[in-house]
């Protein structure tokens, strides 16, 4: 095992933690750092580092101290106090050694990241290094295996639908097609609950490759049905069965090889009004959807999340990330939570085709 020694420390005893936030931001990631602080102090005496920016803080060495006084009144606020990046450890030279040699600088014991497919992918490759780690899953695009939920996707699924509703009376008062892209890049959730709930009459998904002629024919049939304005929700990521992602940033990727998305629906836009020859608008969410105050149930998760992950540190069950099954908060290994992205469940799809024009 090279580098940093395992470390295990029994419950109640005292060690320092260092807590970080990758990739894209997402509401709850405060709630989950004010969960791990206050538990953590309270139950065990532990203290806590923050790095700034997610992995980079990591190789930099920047970081701050997490105090009872610094994280209070965060519950609410979107966002992370700590910032987050795409920082990718792994394809640094020397990045492995940066972080043990951050955690010695700062006699650390463990980490806690906050973190999508990508943060806990560098997390589980870290395990293997013999650095001490807990994960905890974010996204709101809750395509992580291994937990039925993660934070933030009922916060931007509730803002997909408000924006639903909005474009509902005018798609109605003008006689319209409405387009509207919601985020998902490997996975359909936030469209296919929004949709649902929104009243959406067409919806596509990553998982489902759709084809134009058909899209076209629901919303033709639904206006001859007496209908005069359809709304079609349309994750990013999803792709024309004889096409690939239409991005409007084609080319861009990030430090994980991600291609950029967004921009699916202006295509969408031109297609079916020169098809069906209604009048089409189309209206990109993007990051709308990531912004702002938590939904409730965001909070609450985030907050048990970061009481659970804690709790695993303090207990040095490491490579193991911290999991919603059902209504219980259990723990994972980091390996089989990352295997594999977790795609919408066909039944909740012929839900919402139930509903389709
Ligand atoms: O992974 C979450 C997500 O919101 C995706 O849905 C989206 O494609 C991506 O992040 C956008 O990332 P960025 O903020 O780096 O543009």
């Amino acid at each position: 095992m090279a580098g940093a020694a395992r470390f295990r420390f029994a419950v109640r005893t005292m060690a320092r933690i260092g807590i970080l936030t990758g990739g894209g931001d997402c509401p709850g990631l405060n709630a989950v750092i004010r969960g791990i602080v206050r538990k953590g102090i309270r139950e065990y005496g532990h203290e806590f580092v923050g790095f700034r920016y997610g992995w980079a803080g990591v190789l930099a060495n920047e970081a701050v101290e997490l105090t009872n006084e610094s994280t209070r009144g965060i519950l609410h606020r979107g966002g992370t106090i700590l910032g987050s990046s795409r920082t990718n450890p792994f394809k640094i030279d020397g990045g492995v050694d940066q972080v043990r040699d951050a955690m010695q600088a700062r006699e650390l014991d463990a980490l806690i990241p906050i973190g999508g497919e990508d943060t806990l992918g560098v997390a589980r490759r870290l395990v293997d290094e013999g650095v001490n780690v807990v994960g905890v899953p974010k996204t709101i695009d809750n395509d992580l295996a291994g937990t039925d939920f993660t934070f933030g996707f009922q916060t931007a699924v509730q803002i997909a639908t408000d924006a639903i509703d909005r474009l509902h009376t005018t798609a109605e008062s003008h006689n319209r097609v409405i387009i509207v892209e919601v985020m998902g890049r490997h996975a359909g959730w936030i469209a296919a609950y929004s949709g649902i709930a929104g009243g959406a009459d067409v919806i596509l998904v990553p998982e489902r490759p759709f084809d134009l002629d058909d899209v076209c024919a629901r919303i033709q049939r639904r206006h001859e049905g007496g209908p005069t304005f359809s709304i079609v929700v349309v994750a990013e990521g999803a792709t024309p069965k004889d096409g690939d992602v239409v991005s409007e940033f084609s080319g861009t990727t990030d430090a994980f090889g991600h291609v950029r998305l967004g921009g699916i629906a202006v295509e969408l836009e031109k297609a079916i009004e020169a098809r069906t020859g209604y009048e089409s608008r189309m209206t990109i969410l993007g990051h709308v959807q990531r912004g702002g105050t938590p939904v409730a149930y965001d909070r609450v998760l985030g907050t048990r999340f970061g009481v659970a992950a804690v709790d695993a540190a303090s207990e040095g069950d490491y490579g193991k990330m911290v999991a919603l099954r059902g209504t219980e908060i259990v723990r994972v290994p980091l390996t089989e939570a990352l295997a594999e992205p977790k795609l919408l469940d066909p039944k909740l799809f012929e839900t919402a085709e139930v509903f389709f024009g």
